[in-house]
């Protein structure tokens, strides 16, 4: 039996009380190189529960999901339910799919996690067909999240590592956490779903934040040309990549 990850334990859910809400929710640009895309073959490496399959299932003629975390696919296999999906349990830094097969992958916020981003990213562009797209969704580099994820994240994952630490941590900070959204959110989420959200902005064992210019010298490395770029309003921005002949 496969290894537990961290994402088994608290998976990245949260939102997905309906999936029009989930669509609303989703970055234009990945809407758009869906939609441009249309009736080619999709994946989406580290998919977690399935919030972006959703809309890939509409446009795709094939769409496949890569995830290390078990639970997170049989999340989406239940949510998502579509014949046009395959679900993989694998690793991004060594996706279990051929060379040049798809036209479109998506990494949405999973590079920063796998431990080697630049390998991660090298293998999605390896999957991809030449003149395909890859959407990169990565945490950026200059922002006060690195700092509040070493320096409060720190203190939340060392504390989290002792028996009365880690019953600090739920019943003290989840709840808090909790509370805070109910108050300052207009969106009401669920313990679960708040609880959720709180692992994967402090608990979470591994991060890492790249600059506009880091991807670009990937792109330079492995033959692709940024082509779109959006700075978003949160954690991460997004990059639109061709696959460069
Ligand atoms: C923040 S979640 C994002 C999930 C999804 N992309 C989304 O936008 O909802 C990160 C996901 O990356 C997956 N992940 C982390 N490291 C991975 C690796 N080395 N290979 C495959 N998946 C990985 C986790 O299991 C988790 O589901």
């Amino acid at each position: 039996m496969a290894e537990q990850t961290f994402y088994d334990n608290t998976p990245f859910e949260y939102g997905y009380s309906s999936k029009a809400e989930i669509i609303v929710n989703m970055n234009p640009l990945l809407k758009k190189v869906m939609k441009d895309n249309a009736g080619k073959v999709f994946c989406d490496i580290g998919c977690g529960c399935g919030r972006n399959l959703v809309y890939a299932v509409k446009y795709a003629s094939k769409v496949v999901g890569v995830d290390l975390s078990k639970a997170s696919l049989d999340f989406a296999k239940k949510y998502v339910e579509s014949e046009k999906l395959d679900l993989i349990e694998g690793d991004n830094l060594t996706i279990p799919l051929e060379s040049n097969f798809a036209d479109l992958v998506v990494s949405d916020g999973v590079c920063h996690h796998t431990g080697d981003t630049v390998k991660a990213f090298s293998e999605c562009v390896r999957i991809l067909k030449t003149d395909g797209v890859l959407y990169l969704a990565v945490y950026k580099k200059y922002r006060y999240y690195p700092l509040i994820y070493y320096i409060v994240g720190g203190f939340f994952r060392m504390t989290y590592k002792s028996k009365i630490g880690m019953y600090i941590v739920e019943n003290l900070f989840v709840k808090l956490h909790y509370l805070m959204y109910k108050v300052l959110k207009k969106k009401q989420l669920k313990k679960m779903e708040t609880r959720n959200i709180f692992f994967d902005y402090f608990i979470t064992p591994i991060a890492t934040f790249q600059s506009y210019s880091d991807v670009k010298s990937w792109c330079n490395d492995y033959n692709c040309s940024i082509k779109n770029y959006a700075r978003t309003s949160g954690n991460c921005h997004v990059f639109i990549i061709n696959k460069d002949v």
